[in-house]
């Protein structure tokens, strides 16, 4: 009975130590790494011992799967995963257990810029049911004495065809998941959840990127849904419930003088509930480059602020952004098919700068009328040329027109 009991472990520990060098195979369960899950103890040292392994993985062997186990919790100091030594067969990370952040600021092991960074990997696939949650809140009214600014959570940077999907991304204290450097990425049912009220807690930022695909997910969070920053181009945004938050935003583009650009843009079937704003692109003035070719269509509406909005002087909430000669160039951008409400009385923004203003914005079948009874909406508009069609509230700047056709 004893004998085969030991024969038993000692099969057991061989096939385990295989299982840690990874001959044969294909699958690393952190588990198997010395990650414990009990939500208290630091698993980051064995996270990393599984994906290190996971990357060694030769391609005849197939895609190398790191397994984050349901039912467990795992406690995570800022980690750096990095796949410079990788091959380019990729990896695939499926998350089912929740991965958190240390609650307290201070126990948090040095200042860094995201918790949980990606780097230098092609063909990641991360994919799961499980939970990324960053405990931010904390953060969001904390002075301490380290005085380390708040960290982005998830960040992907280099990581061309990535594909991230399933997950519920909670509480980050600042933005959830940041992407820059990076073509070709997929981005699907996600639900990322953080409060009205938090401050900075972006849902997605992309940056200097493109071929971005992001989809059939629910942002619900204290800052912009999505952001698409300098050097977004081609993304296409689709079936995104945005609320509360402040909407789906290309910019802050110019930035302290810089040249910075999006273009490129489609946001298609979103719907924005409660939130400050809907479409939205903004710029500082003093900058210089682009936001251009630019489109939102069938897009609802439930009591936004403002709705559709372009503002040139942005200034981050303050009001003393010196006026400039300079500014991000803001062009060929088109509305079609808003329906909905508004809970301000201006439904619709267009305050450009004297130079270089606005220029061909096209507006068609938009229907925005107060989520306050007896209350009239109306549209600002300063410096922006273009057309519009079967639009209400009429846009004064813009060009009324019957022309049912559009180009972008
Ligand atoms: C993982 O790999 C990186 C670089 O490839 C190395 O610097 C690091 O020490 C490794 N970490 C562990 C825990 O094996
Ligand atoms: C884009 O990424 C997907 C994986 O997400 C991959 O299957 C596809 O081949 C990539 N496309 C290109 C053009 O590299
Ligand atoms: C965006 O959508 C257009 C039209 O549906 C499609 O042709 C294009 O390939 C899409 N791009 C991405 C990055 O998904
Ligand atoms: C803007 O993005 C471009 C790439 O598209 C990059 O080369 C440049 O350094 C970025 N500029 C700033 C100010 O971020
Ligand atoms: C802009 O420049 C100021 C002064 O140099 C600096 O404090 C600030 O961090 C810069 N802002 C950004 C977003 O780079
Ligand atoms: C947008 O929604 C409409 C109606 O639900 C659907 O017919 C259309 O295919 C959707 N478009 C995209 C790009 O998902
Ligand atoms: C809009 O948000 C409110 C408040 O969160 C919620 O009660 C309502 O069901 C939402 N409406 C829709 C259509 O999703
Ligand atoms: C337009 O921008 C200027 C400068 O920031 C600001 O003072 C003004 O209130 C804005 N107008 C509207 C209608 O938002
Ligand atoms: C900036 O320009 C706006 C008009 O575009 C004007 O109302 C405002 O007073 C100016 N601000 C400063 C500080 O010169
Ligand atoms: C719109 O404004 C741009 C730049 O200010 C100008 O080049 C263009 O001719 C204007 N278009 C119309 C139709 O006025
Ligand atoms: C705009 O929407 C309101 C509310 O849904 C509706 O009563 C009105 O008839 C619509 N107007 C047009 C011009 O479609
Ligand atoms: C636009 O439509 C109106 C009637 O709705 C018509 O009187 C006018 O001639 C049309 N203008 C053009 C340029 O087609």
């Amino acid at each position: 009975m004893s004998y085969v009991l030991v024969s038993l472990l000692i099969f057991y520990i061989i096939a385990s130590s295989n299982f840690s060098l990874g001959y044969g195979q294909t699958t690393f369960n952190v588990l198997d790494y010395g990650a414990v899950g009990n939500g208290q103890i630091d698993d980051s040292k064995a996270f990393v011992k599984a994906w290190n392994a996971s990357c060694l993985t030769k391609a005849s062997k197939g895609t190398p799967t790191l397994v984050i186990p349901a039912e467990k919790t795992f406690l995570l100091q800022p980690t750096i995963f990095s796949g410079s030594s990788s091959s380019n067969i990729g990896v695939r990370v499926e998350i089912l257990g929740k991965i958190v952040a240390p609650k307290n600021p201070d126990a948090w092991k040095g200042c860094v810029e995201s918790w949980l960074s990606f780097g230098d990997v092609t063909n990641l696939i991360i994919y799961g049911t499980g939970e990324i949650n960053g405990q931010g809140s904390l953060w969001w009214s904390y002075v301490s004495t380290v005085q380390c600014p708040r960290p982005k959570a998830l960040h992907f940077s280099k990581c061309n065809n990535l594909e991230l999907s399933g997950l519920t991304h909670v509480d980050s204290p600042k933005g959830h998941i940041s992407i820059t450097h990076s073509n070709n990425v997929t981005i699907s049912n996600l639900h990322i959840r953080a409060p009205q009220t938090s401050p900075n807690t972006d849902g997605i930022d992309i940056s200097v990127s493109s071929h971005v695909n992001i989809h059939d997910s629910i942002i619900e969070t204290g800052d912009d849904c999505i952001a698409l920053n300098n050097g977004s181009s081609f993304i296409n945004i689709t079936n995104i419930a945005c609320g509360p938050g402040h909407g789906i935003s290309v910019g802050s583009l110019g930035v302290n003088g810089s040249y910075q650009t999006a273009e490129e843009i489609y946001v298609r079937n979103c719907s924005f509930n409660g939130t400050q704003n809907g479409a939205r692109i903004k710029t500082w003035q003093g900058g210089s480059g682009y936001a251009r070719k630019i489109l939102f269509e069938h897009i609802t509406l439930i009591a936004v602020n403002h709705p559709i909005i372009i503002d040139q002087h942005y200034c981050n909430g303050r009001h003393d952004c010196a006026n400039a000669t300079r500014a991000v160039n803001v062009s060929d951008v088109t509305y079609n098919d808003f329906q909905g409400t508004s809970s301000s009385k201006e439904a619709i923004v267009f305050n450009c700068t004297q130079t270089p203003g606005c220029s061909n914005i096209v507006m068609k079948q938009i229907n925005i009328t107060s989520a306050i009874q007896s209350q009239n909406i109306s549209a600002y508009c300063s410096n922006a040329n273009g057309t519009f069609s079967t639009t209400v509230p009429q846009v004064p700047c813009l060009l009324k027109t019957n022309s049912t056709s559009f180009n972008l």
